[in-house]
């Protein structure tokens, strides 16, 4: 099925020419402070360069006093609510949430039960493709990454929108709606079709759940057998909730502004979003906690001495074990400092659930990779040095409970962030100024033009 594009010979031909993008791109980072340029429009104390206005979410990780950065608890607030009184307020009224934060995150208001209600319905009303969308869009041409394969789904949407260029709010807003109910149908068939196609198993499709929400229908879709449990379908509603917006600097969110201020369609916005999603940095780090998880589990022969642990995340972050970046995935976060909010809701969720699942182990594994590399980290930047696990050291072991293949991590991530995006987009549009910020130029070397005959190769 998968065609082979010839990379690897590509490359070798062309090594030449990537020696010269080496040489005539590299911008050494002291560069950067020479022109006081804001190197991944960080400040020179970590924080970030303010950019633009949201009232749709905040993250808050540190404080400042004095000009310096202080770290604090992380809070994460929707429209000004703190994201635990939400959680608990839907747990303790035993109801699922991801549909209250959707409303919540679009609109700016808590629904009443009647307005929940109707909008449930529109959301139901919605879960379904155009005639023969699924076979001719997604069964027809499946893809190994679904990350991919819900770009290309939703690029192919704007062909079976009337007038999918209209950026009046109604319609952006119906447009919202519409990719929200849609994305479990196009994540889940997604999957089933790569599954069929790529891993020679068979081709199971089953039809949205009417009554179900969105957690209810992931899990109904995505299973054969589509069973699933009160206890299942309510984490994975937490595991929505509490990822469906993060303020408007994180990547992706800051991509569908920047892509929204050109006055661009819904469709190329949001596919922008899920492109930047898919980074292992950004919502792509769900996917490598589980892979770094799995390679520990290979390399530590007993994952309980925490001297032989603690060696080989040392090993990791020296660059020499696991992917070589030097990173222990799920650690760490722009703006977040002791704490992650959402992971520490998840923790308790997680420890509960692998008590039930049988995955204790791998639960306590999490926790002693988080604890290990806070202090290995701390050893060796300082004693002033904070990070905290990051709510995808969670996510991945929750899915992995809920067994999720790990091809959904982040298309589930992109999900509940399907909400965010579109919430960002609005607030965007209303805002009809395009970003356009500045780039300081540095040519390489000084040429100029000679003609094509006095040109002399500059071999290496
Ligand atoms: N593992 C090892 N070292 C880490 C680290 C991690 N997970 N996160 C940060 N560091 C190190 C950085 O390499 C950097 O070191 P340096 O100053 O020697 O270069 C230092 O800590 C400061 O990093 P910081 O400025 O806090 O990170 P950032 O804001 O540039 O990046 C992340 C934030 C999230 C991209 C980064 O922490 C990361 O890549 N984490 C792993 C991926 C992940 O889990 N992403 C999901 C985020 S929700």
């Amino acid at each position: 099925m998968a065609h082979d594009l010839h990379y690897d010979e590509l490359r070798k031909q062309i090594s030449d020419l990537i020696a010269y993008v080496r040489q005539n791109n590299a911008i050494e980072p002291s560069v950067f402070e020479k022109y006081n340029v804001k190197r991944g429009l960080r400040n020179k104390n970590g924080t970030g360069v303010l950019v633009g206005m949201t009232r749709i979410s905040d993250v808050v990780g540190y404080a400042i006093e004095d000009g310096k950065k202080i770290p604090v608890k992380g809070q994460l607030k929707y429209r000004g609510i703190p994201l635990d009184d939400l959680i608990n307020g839907f747990i303790d009224e035993e109801r699922y949430g991801y549909e209250e934060v959707a409303y919540l995150l679009l609109f700016g208001l808590l629904p009443t039960e009647k307005s929940l209600l109707h909008f449930n319905q529109l959301l139901s009303q919605r879960r379904n493709f155009p005639a023969t969308f699924k076979e001719d869009v997604i069964l027809k041409t499946p893809s190994q990454n679904i990350m991919n394969k819900l770009q290309s789904i939703i690029l192919a949407l704007y062909t079976y929108d009337d007038n999918p260029d209209d950026v009046s709010l109604d319609k952006l807003l119906a447009q919202s709606i519409d990719l929200i109910a849609k994305v479990p149908l196009m994540l889940a068939y997604a999957y089933q079709a790569k599954r069929h196609y790529f891993d020679n198993k068979s081709l199971i499709l089953h039809q949205p759940l009417i009554d179900g929400g969105t957690a209810e229908n992931i899990l109904h879709l995505t299973r054969p057998d589509s069973h699933f449990t009160r206890q299942e379908a309510e984490m994975l509603d937490l595991l929505l909730c509490v990822q469906a917006d993060h303020g408007g600097g994180n990547n992706s969110a800051f991509a569908t502004h920047v892509v929204s201020s050109s006055g661009t369609d819904t469709y190329s916005a949001i596919t922008t979003a899920i492109g930047s999603l898919k980074g292992p940095r950004h919502g792509g780090a769900n996917q490598r906690v589980h892979q770094m998880v799995e390679d520990i589990k290979g390399h530590v022969k007993d994952w309980k001495n925490e001297k032989e642990l603690r060696a080989y995340l040392e090993k990791i972050i020296d660059g020499k074990a696991f992917d070589g970046s030097g990173l222990i995935y799920g650690m760490g976060h722009a703006v977040y400092t002791k704490t992650d909010p959402r992971a520490e809701l998840l923790q308790d969720k997680a420890r509960a659930l692998a008590e039930k699942t049988g995955h204790v182990p791998e639960y306590e594994l999490i926790t002693d990779i988080a604890r290990l590399t806070q202090a290995i980290l701390k050893d060796r930047k300082g004693p002033d040095y904070d990070i905290c696990a990051n709510v995808d050291l969670y996510t991945g072991v929750i899915f992995d409970m809920l067994g999720i293949d790990e091809d959904l991590y982040t298309p589930l991530f992109a999900a509940a962030r399907m909400v965010g995006w579109c919430a960002h987009r609005m607030e965007q549009v209303m805002d009809s100024k395009i970003m356009r910020p500045a780039y300081v130029y540095l040519p390489s070397n000084n040429l100029t033009y000679t003609p094509i005959a006095d040109r002399h190769s500059m071999s290496r």
